[in-house]
């Protein structure tokens, strides 16, 4: 008999996070409010972000589009970003009206390669997005040092990396802008949802304007409960904010948040060990300490990959490529770029295998079982 169909992704909804969203509806008050506040509260506690702070957005994409409009990103910009990047971080800036600015990426983490950053710096950069890809973290230091060299913004893309550590501090507790996701595949989820760490107080506020169409104080009266009937237009805003309800199911998952990485660590470091040594095979250059692993890769030949994808889908075994390079994309045609000789490679090798918070010990050994028996 066939096996079952196993998925990349699987959400880990219990009944705590069920038991949640019930007892949001019963509060009777689904938009913003109090528990987006509380959600926010407790995220900033979790990465011991003081005195930044966290602002919940509805997606990953809305954190990012906020985080550049907090930044000053606008028309006559150009922001650097990899090309391996998911579009989500190019859409982002073109909805500020500026320009992506395509960087190539290191072999090793996968991350931007800051001497490719620096090549691309003109008059024109105002920030760089660098990506912390699967939650393996990038070479973050050189690339702060460029940015003070050239007086440029950072906005770190940590939606793979909530709850990764650098130096012995979360990604979001230090350094300029942070981004994160909680859309239905990450680590934790809110189903949809993300959030942005700000440098204080006064960036909160600015940041708290835009996320609801620029009114000045609708966000105090909903964390509330409560809406304001009378109030000032103070910028250009988005309608980007959490719901109560989406909020509550990212309460819940907040209190297990250690549990699913400390799992995921685990599952990955038996991939890691039994995939160890095939032959051709390039793991991802990490013992996961310190890393919340969104998802696991693999390096396998560029020839190989499409009869490996086709023989683990044989065995109900799904896949996923993250990511396709996106200076290919037809959109991305008339965008600056530089050479992309790591990102060619490795868009064209990389293969993610499925990966849960609380992956049970046989599901994993049905991957390991396939794995290397295909690439043996
Ligand atoms: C690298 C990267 N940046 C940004 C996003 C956008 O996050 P969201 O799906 O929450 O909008 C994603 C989503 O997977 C992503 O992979």
């Amino acid at each position: 008999m066939a096996e079952p169909h196993l998925p990349v992704f699987q959400p880990h909804i219990g009944v705590d996070t069920i038991k949640a969203v019930v007892d949001a509806f019963d509060v009777g008050w689904l938009g913003m409010g109090a528990t987006t506040q509380a959600f926010e509260k407790q995220i900033e506690a979790y990465l011991g972000c003081e005195p930044r702070r966290v602002l919940a957005t509805n997606t990953g994409t809305s954190a990012l589009h906020l985080a550049l409009a907090v930044a000053g990103v606008g028309p006559g910009d150009e922001v650097i970003t990899p090309s391996f990047n998911f579009v989500a971080d190019h859409m982002a800036i073109r909805a500020c009206g500026a320009e992506p600015v395509l960087c190539d990426i290191r072999d090793d983490d996968l991350g931007a390669d800051p001497a490719s950053v620096a090549s691309l710096i003109g008059p024109k950069t105002k920030a760089i997005i660098p990506l912390h890809m699967a939650g393996i973290p990038c070479r973050i230091d050189e690339i702060y040092a460029l940015a003070r060299e050239h007086r440029l913004r950072v906005i770190e893309d940590a939606t793979h990396a909530f709850g990764t550590r650098v130096g012995g501090k979360a990604i979001g507790a230090g350094g300029d802008l942070t981004c994160f996701s909680f859309d239905p595949v990450k680590v934790i989820t809110s189903i949809d949802g993300g959030a942005v760490v700000v440098r204080g107080q006064e960036e909160l506020a600015v940041a708290q304007q835009i996320r609801i169409l620029g009114i000045d104080k609708d966000t105090v009266e909903r964390y509330k409960n409560t809406r304001a009937w009378e109030y000032d237009v103070l910028r250009d805003g988005q309608r980007y904010h959490l719901t109560n309800i989406n909020a509550s199911i990212g309460v819940s998952q907040m209190k297990r948040v250690d549990e699913f990485i400390s799992s995921r660590q685990r599952t990955c470091r038996r991939y890691s060990a039994a995939f160890r040594g095939l032959p051709g095979v390039t793991l991802p250059a990490t013992d996961f300490t310190d890393v919340s692993p969104f998802i696991y890769f693999l390096r396998v030949p560029a020839a190989r990959r499409l009869p490996f994808i086709e023989a683990l889908r044989a065995r109900n075994i799904a896949t996923g490529i993250h990511f396709l390079p996106s200076h290919k994309f037809t959109v991305a045609q008339k965008w600056r770029q530089s050479a992309m000789p790591v990102t060619e490679r490795v868009c064209e090798e990389i293969v993610t295998l499925p990966l849960h918070s609380n992956m049970p010990d046989q599901l994993a050994d049905r991957v390991i079982e396939a794995v290397t028996e295909l690439l043996r």
